[in-house]
């Protein structure tokens, strides 16, 4: 009897060329194994680097604000800084090559654009006001109905949105791609001369991030400690907004011991955007949370040179800071989610002008880069 004949089984039956050889060794294995399932993620390549290059700086802020968060994954350099300047100015970020950022964020009209709400390319109408950039490094969510939890987040979306900029980051990217000096400034920023949409972001993100106001009039009277930076006036309506009793308006528009943000954060039904049956226009926060008391609430806005960036709230439907403070004083208008914090307050005609002149006081310097650069 041959051995051939005592080994049928059926495993023998079959040809199993694996278990005739010796196993491959582990480590000749990890790399192909590796490769093949990090194809699907990188497109055959390997992921580009999106970590910042170039000379790290620290962000001294202004008189009245406090240290600036930056993500351990964006600490800012001057070059990412620089570039996020440009890209800032940058019209080519739009389908027609019309609309920069600034077109809606004007640096004359400290980052806000004038207009009850906002108009992308094409005209097409937007459907809120444009909050100013300024110290939005300090926000803790983005957006009047806070949809975006950073800068980075934030600034990828105007660039796609239909009714802002309407162009894909696809295309945005090869455009950016064509231009050799943008391929400098990725390569000067980021450690290579690829473009992608995140470093894109972090270079607007880090941009936005310099864009500070502070040491204003307010700012030098409270923290700076000039008891003649505010008029008499200006001393009364700041004593009204930070009275409960009174203007209570520091409940919500914050002022701490050490800076001032002038926001909580928050968002907050106060009673803007309601039609005369008492219906709700814009959901506002509730369309992220889905939780009722959410209904017609947005996120507090800074008042950091609120003077120079009418009309106001999330519809642009208040002219005047006149106007802003009558509607206060009215208890904004009837809605089943009003905030508690929100209802008719007595206020004279001499407490309301001195409101007026108080929040005039906020408006403090822009950042000496905040303008465009010069074209080279
Ligand atoms: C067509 C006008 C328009 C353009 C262009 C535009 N924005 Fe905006 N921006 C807006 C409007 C309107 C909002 C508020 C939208 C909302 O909250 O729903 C906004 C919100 C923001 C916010 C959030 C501020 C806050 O208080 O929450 C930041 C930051 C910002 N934009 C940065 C940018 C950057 C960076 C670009 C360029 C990539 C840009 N924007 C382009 C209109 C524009
Ligand atoms: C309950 C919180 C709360 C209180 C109290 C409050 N605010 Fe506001 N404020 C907000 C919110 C939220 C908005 C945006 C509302 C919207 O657009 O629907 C806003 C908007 C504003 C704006 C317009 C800002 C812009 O950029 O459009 C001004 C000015 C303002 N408030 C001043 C005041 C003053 C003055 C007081 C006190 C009389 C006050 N606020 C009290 C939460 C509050």
């Amino acid at each position: 009897m041959s051995s051939a004949t005592i080994l049928k089984t059926p495993a023998a039956l079959f040809p199993q060329p694996l278990r005739s050889r010796r196993p491959i060794p582990l480590d000749r294995l990890i790399v192909p194994l590796l490769t093949v399932l990090s194809l699907p993620l990188t497109g055959c390549r390997a992921k580009i680097s999106e970590m910042p290059a170039g000379t790290p700086i620290t962000i001294h802020p202004p008189l009245g604000l406090p240290a600036v968060p930056v993500p351990v994954d964006n600490q800012p350099t001057l070059q990412t800084v620089a570039l996020g300047r440009r890209l800032f100015y940058e019209q080519r970020l739009s389908k027609d090559n019309s609309l920069s950022c600034a077109s809606c964020h004007n640096p004359k009209l400290d980052f806000t654009d004038g207009r009850r709400v906002a108009k992308g390319v094409g005209g097409a109408t937007g459907l809120r006001n444009v909050p100013t950039v300024l110290n939005a490094a300090y926000l803790p969510l983005l957006f009047w109905d806070g949809r975006a939890k950073d800068l980075e987040q934030q600034a990828g979306s105007p660039i796609s949105d239909p009714i802002e900029m309407n162009q894909s980051h696809k295309v945005t990217v090869a455009k950016l791609a064509r231009d050799p000096e943008y391929r400098t400034m990725f390569a000067d920023a980021f450690g290579s001369s690829d473009i992608t949409i995140g470093r894109v972001e972090k270079a607007l993100a880090s941009f936005e991030r310099t864009l500070l106001s502070g040491n204003s009039a307010f700012d030098r009277y409270r923290y700076g400690g000039d008891n003649y930076a505010l008029s008499p006036a200006q001393q009364r309506g700041l004593a009204i907004f930070i009275d409960p009793n009174k203007g209570n308006c520091a409940a919500c528009h914050t002022i701490d011991p050490k800076y001032a943000l002038f926001t909580d954060g928050k968002f907050h039904n106060i009673g803007v955007g309601v039609d005369d049956e008492g219906n709700l226009k814009d959901m506002g926060r509730y369309n992220q949370t889905h939780v009722d008391s959410d209904r017609g609430a947005f996120k507090t806005p800074t008042l950091r040179n609120i003077e120079n960036t009418a009309p106001y709230m999330h519809d642009g439907s208040l002219q005047t800071l006149k106007e802003v403070v009558d509607f206060y004083a009215g208890g904004g208008n009837s809605n089943p989610y009003l905030d508690k914090d929100i209802r008719a307050i007595k206020l004279s005609g001499q407490d309301r002008a001195d409101l007026v002149e108080f929040l005039k006081s906020l408006s403090g310097d822009l950042p000496s880069n905040a303008g465009p650069t010069e074209k080279r």
